[in-house]
């Protein structure tokens, strides 16, 4: 096994990494080919796959901007649909009443860590 290898639980990043947008993108897969993302809010810490459900784009376009300019709600920047941060429903936009998909993750030993 490379330390590069997928495994889970597998460490997404250090919970300090998501102090600079309140967000942090990432791939997971064996081959890497899923794209997730991990928040914190409101002292939670959230995941979910990068996958609009309106179109299937990724929310973000590039980096690790999820949050609206208010820092309150998720934005998919294509279609402007706005996510609750904490269960990832839709509360406006194009797939308003959606969800987006849940990763379950954890926080140990000061990191985030994929789980399933
Ligand atoms: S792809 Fe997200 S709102 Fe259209």
């Amino acid at each position: 096994m490379t330390a590069d290898a997928f495994a889970l639980p597998w460490r997404i990043c250090a919970v300090a990494d998501l102090e600079a947008t309140g967000a942090k993108e990432f791939e997971f897969g064996n081959p890497r080919r899923y794209w997730g993302f991990v928040l914190r809010w409101a002292g939670d810490v959230r995941g979910y796959v990068n996958a609009c459900p309106h179109l299937g784009l990724p929310l973000n376009l590039s980096g690790d901007h999820f949050f609206d300019a208010e820092g309150k709600l998720l934005l998919c920047r294509m279609h402007g649909a706005l996510f609750r941060p904490l269960d990832g429903f839709c509360v406006s936009g194009p797939c308003a009443g959606a969800s987006l998909q849940r990763l379950e993750i954890a926080v140990r030993d000061d990191a985030v860590w994929l789980c399933a």
